[in-house]
């Protein structure tokens, strides 16, 4: 057999294996173990119910929806997609806290000034600050008004009332989280504010004292107070309120979805 007929098989037989390599790839244990059972990128998928409800079951993101929906849920009108919004405004106070953290000292002597000198030299400080403060308001906003809505609805009633519960805790989480930030620009409006709030909650009945000492470091606002209200603010609360949203959505899926219709 001449050396031109060799070379010609030998580049068939490469053509032929570039052909069979797409196959081949999506074979292999590597792959399917990345791709699981349903998604369009699997060898024979096939548009069936079957593999549309693999698609939700079986992906990290897609998996907190049920597999079959009511038709009225879906409509944005029902919900106003409010709880969503809340979980949205979330995490975008999660992600410009983060930014504002690279900045800011959280001690009575640098916690002004940092503020002071991110809105002013740091490149989109000012922008970023911004962002976080209005997102905090919204959250808030948006919180109370999810809240208005589920009791419009009756979604308070059973089977449900068990995560009306640990709505109001996320309540008292959103209220606790917007009033933790606020003492940390260290400025008049924050020191003032912190010192009526304190002082209204050393008011409670029998161990009131102690309530204040506890949330102050001390007996005045100072270094102490703020360094506590840091560590609230940017870790304790947020890590207790990640854990009551997951039992929330875990709860919506198992009362069976969203309410309604009305
Ligand atoms: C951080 C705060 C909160 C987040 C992120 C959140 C998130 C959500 C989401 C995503 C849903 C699914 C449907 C929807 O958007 O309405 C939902 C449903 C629900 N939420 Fe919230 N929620 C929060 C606070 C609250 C509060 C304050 C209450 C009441 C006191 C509450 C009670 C409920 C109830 C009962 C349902 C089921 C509603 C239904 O079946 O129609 N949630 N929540």
């Amino acid at each position: 057999m001449s050396d031109t007929m060799n070379d010609k098989r030998g580049a068939e037989r490469a053509i032929e294996s570039l052909k069979k390599l797409p196959d081949n790839v999506q074979s292999s244990q590597a792959w399917n173990s990345i791709f699981r059972p349903g998604s369009i990128f699997r060898n024979g998928y096939t548009d069936s119910p079957r593999n549309r409800s693999y698609v939700i079951m079986n992906s990290v993101l897609y998996h907190l929806h049920p597999v079959k929906v009511k038709r009225h849920a879906v409509k944005v009108s029902y919900t106003l997609c409010l709880g969503g919004l809340s979980f949205f405004l979330f995490i975008h106070l999660t992600i410009t806290g983060i930014f504002l953290m690279f900045f800011y000292r959280p001690t009575a002597v640098s916690a002004w000034s940092d503020i002071y000198t991110l809105q002013t030299s740091v490149t989109f400080g000012l922008l970023v600050r911004n962002m976080h403060r209005w997102g905090a308001h919204l959250m808030v906003l948006a919180v109370f008004l999810h809240m208005a809505r589920v009791f419009y609805h009756g979604a308070y009633k059973p089977p449900r009332e068990f995560n009306w519960v640990i709505g109001v805790v996320l309540l008292l989480l959103t209220l606790l989280l917007s009033f933790t930030g606020y003492l940390l620009p260290w400025d008049q409006l924050s020191l003032w504010a912190v010192t009526v709030g304190t002082n209204m909650m050393g008011y409670t009945p029998v161990f009131g004292n102690q309530v204040r000492f506890v949330l102050l470091g001390g007996v005045d606002i100072g270094t102490e107070t703020l360094l506590r209200w840091y560590v609230l603010h940017v870790l304790l609360l947020p890590f207790v309120i990640v854990i009551f949203m997951a039992v929330h959505f875990w709860r919506v899926r198992k009362d069976g979805g969203i309410s309604g219709p009305l």
